[in-house]
């Protein structure tokens, strides 16, 4: 399959961009597309057969479901059996924005593999004027993943898709880089309190301001055995190539880390705030000032990818503070690593 890339921007003819990208979904295929948070790749959400692409595109297990995204946030009324008011108030102060509401879907509105047989859905509204554009234009809600291969870290550039599912979708609608850089909030509201399956950029304190107690897990640690809350916890997500070990930004450590690793014949990448750029690492990505956690959010998963055009053995990244977005960044560096941390 030949994979298409069309530009949105100002300079280029947007309606007829859209309405390729419209035509493909329309007739079953699957599109990849920015939302604010990483690119993802969309299937009209009551098609069981473009739905299964999106799985067989990314490699990704049936048994992890997908997010439906709408155009309009009042559209949900239509896809879930109640709307509670604590979710109400969330969707007003952040749709559209990077939230998903996990909420009870109305039996049969959605394809099966969309919810991966669960009774419930989980919904969002993109602030993006590409993937809001889109989801106007086809008006059916659309379940998009990010538009990565599975275990790989989220794109966020069109290149990024390109690498990963080139020769697998139809058409990438390049809308630049993505703004927040990690995948929206995840919470469950079929429960109260509600509670925080994948922390995002709508973090656990702008939560409370609005709702008041959420429960926040204190580990992302899924015992394999165990039925995950949020399907699609226990394998492994964006992991590059060469194994990652979590390091606390403590400039003495780091030295010695990165000594020890020489020491063995080994090279090693450092993806770190920037009073570690002399450390000695063979290879520095900078997380940008520590202060700024939302620059390290925007650039974390394209570090990630880098690593992997380097011939680093292992790659250190030392973690940020947990509060803020400095949850979903540590939450996500966990996972990349599969719980790892260094010790010499
Ligand atoms: O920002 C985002 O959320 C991006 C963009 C493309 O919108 N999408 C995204 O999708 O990150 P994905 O498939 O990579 O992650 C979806 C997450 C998974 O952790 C999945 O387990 C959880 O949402 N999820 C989806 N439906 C669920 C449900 N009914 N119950 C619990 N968790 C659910
Ligand atoms: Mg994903």
């Amino acid at each position: 399959m030949e994979t298409k890339k069309l530009i949105v921007d100002n300079n280029v003819n947007k309606i007829e961009v859209y309405s390729q990208a419209v035509e493909k979904l329309m007739s079953g295929e699957v599109v990849a597309f920015p939302t604010e948070t990483v690119y993802g790749l969309g299937a009209i959400a009551t098609d069981e057969q473009a739905v299964a692409k999106i799985f067989e595109a990314k490699g990704r297990p049936s048994d992890n479901p997908l997010i439906v995204h709408v155009g309009k946030a009042y559209d949900i009324v239509k896809y879930v059996t109640s709307v509670p008011e604590k979710a109400d108030a969330c969707i007003k102060a952040f749709w559209p924005g990077p939230l998903t509401l996990i909420l009870d879907a109305k039996p049969n509105t959605f394809a099966p593999n969309v919810t991966a047989g669960l009774s419930t859905v989980g919904l969002r509204m993109p602030d993006h004027p590409v993937a809001l554009e889109l989801l106007t234009m086809l008006n059916h809600p659309v379940a998009a993943p990010s538009a990565n291969r599975s275990g790989k870290p989220s794109p966020t550039t069109a290149l990024h898709v390109e690498k990963d599912l080139n020769g697998r979708i139809p058409l990438i609608l390049d809308g630049g880089a993505t703004g927040i850089g990690l995948e929206s909030t995840v919470v469950d509201f079929t429960v109260d309190p509600p509670v925080i399956l994948r922390p995002g950029g709508v973090t656990a304190h702008m939560l409370r301001e609005v709702i008041g107690e959420v429960i926040e897990p204190e580990t992302t640690k899924v015992d394999e055995a165990s039925v995950p809350r949020a399907p699609g916890m226990k394998y492994a997500h964006y992991a590059p190539d060469a194994p990652v070990y979590l390091i606390q930004p403590d400039v003495n450590s780091v030295k010695k880390a990165i000594q020890t690793i020489h020491m063995n014949q080994q090279k090693v990448a450092l993806l770190a705030t920037d009073e570690f750029s002399q450390g000695g690492a063979d290879w520095f990505f900078s997380l940008g000032d520590q202060q700024n956690l939302e620059t390290s959010a925007q650039h974390l998963y394209a570090h990630l990818r880098s690593c992997d055009e380097t011939t680093a053995d292992m790659i250190l990244v030392t973690v940020p503070e947990k509060t803020g977005v400095g949850a979903a960044i540590f939450n996500r560096l966990e996972k990349a690593a599969d719980g790892n941390w260094w010790h010499s």
